[in-house]
């Protein structure tokens, strides 16, 4: 498929399913997980993204996860977050899956994502399940957060070895199963299931659109292939659809 082929197609206003990885916030300044600078080059997962992890050091855990807040708060949504919430106004049947935890998404406007691993500004008490956003209210200056019931507030992230929200991986398998358009953008699609999502999508018979500067798992299943980064090729595919009337 060309780049005219799927504007065309994209015109016609069919049902699309996006799934974004890390890649699409790398160039907000915020590290992919793997690859050459990737956050499992320089941590380890297993010390500080698993439950054993937290049962063993919570203070370490949370000192990671406030890093990374610190660096996501610091950050902007960039091009390629923006041209994917123009494409939700533009696109009446869109649903963006995301396994990303930053929020960057619906900060640059996109309404209807879907979170597969969480949202890292989640505090989530262990004992009673209660939530607080901390996006909104502020940090809490306790080492290691309390809930009032006096259980551990944990971050509101899906760990190794956990399970993803029930509801989120329904509604993501929905979309893969039934749309027409599918891209894959700025993930190595090495952890399932979010990885399979792309694969039950051509199974399915939608066209997959690949946009990332390196070769994935994915790659073989793509009927469009663009090898840029997202800030580059999602505002092109904008520019497009834009030029184009609904036909
Ligand atoms: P990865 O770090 O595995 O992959 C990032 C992908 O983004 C790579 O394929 C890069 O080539 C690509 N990339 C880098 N810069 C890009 C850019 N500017 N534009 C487009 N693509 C770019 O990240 P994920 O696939 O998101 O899970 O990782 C999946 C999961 O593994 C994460 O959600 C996290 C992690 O462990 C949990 O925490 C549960």
């Amino acid at each position: 498929m060309t780049l005219n082929e799927l504007i065309d197609m994209l015109a016609r206003q069919p049902r699309v399913a996006v799934l974004t990885g890390s890649g699409i916030s790398a160039e907000s300044g915020i590290p992919t997980f793997r690859g050459a600078d990737g956050l499992w080059k320089q941590f380890r997962a297993e010390e500080l993204a698993t439950p054993e992890a937290f049962r063993r050091d919570p203070k370490l855990v949370w000192e990671w996860y406030r890093f990374r807040r610190q660096i996501i708060r610091e950050a902007e949504p960039n091009a390629g977050h923006l041209a994917l919430a123009e494409m939700e106004k533009r696109l009446p049947h869109f649903v963006l899956i995301t396994q990303n935890v930053d929020g960057l998404h619906q900060r640059s406007g996109s309404r209807k994502v879907i979170e597969l691993h969480g949202n890292i500004f989640i505090d989530r008490c262990v004992q009673c399940g209660k939530e607080v956003d901390r996006s909104l209210d502020p940090e809490s200056n306790e080492e290691i957060p309390h809930c009032e019931c006096g259980g551990l507030f944990r971050p509101g992230v899906v760990w190794f070895g956990e399970t993803l929200p029930p509801d989120a991986l329904d509604r993501a398998w929905n979309a893969a199963e039934q749309c027409e358009v599918f891209f894959s953008i700025g993930t190595s699609a090495v952890v399932y299931p979010a990885a399979g999502l792309p694969e039950l999508a051509h199974r399915r018979g939608a066209r997959v659109v690949e946009i990332n500067p390196e070769a994935t798992a994915v790659s073989v299943h793509a009927d469009l292939i663009m090898r840029e980064s997202a800030a580059k090729a999602l505002p092109e595919i904008v520019a497009h659809l834009q030029s184009v009337k609904p036909s």
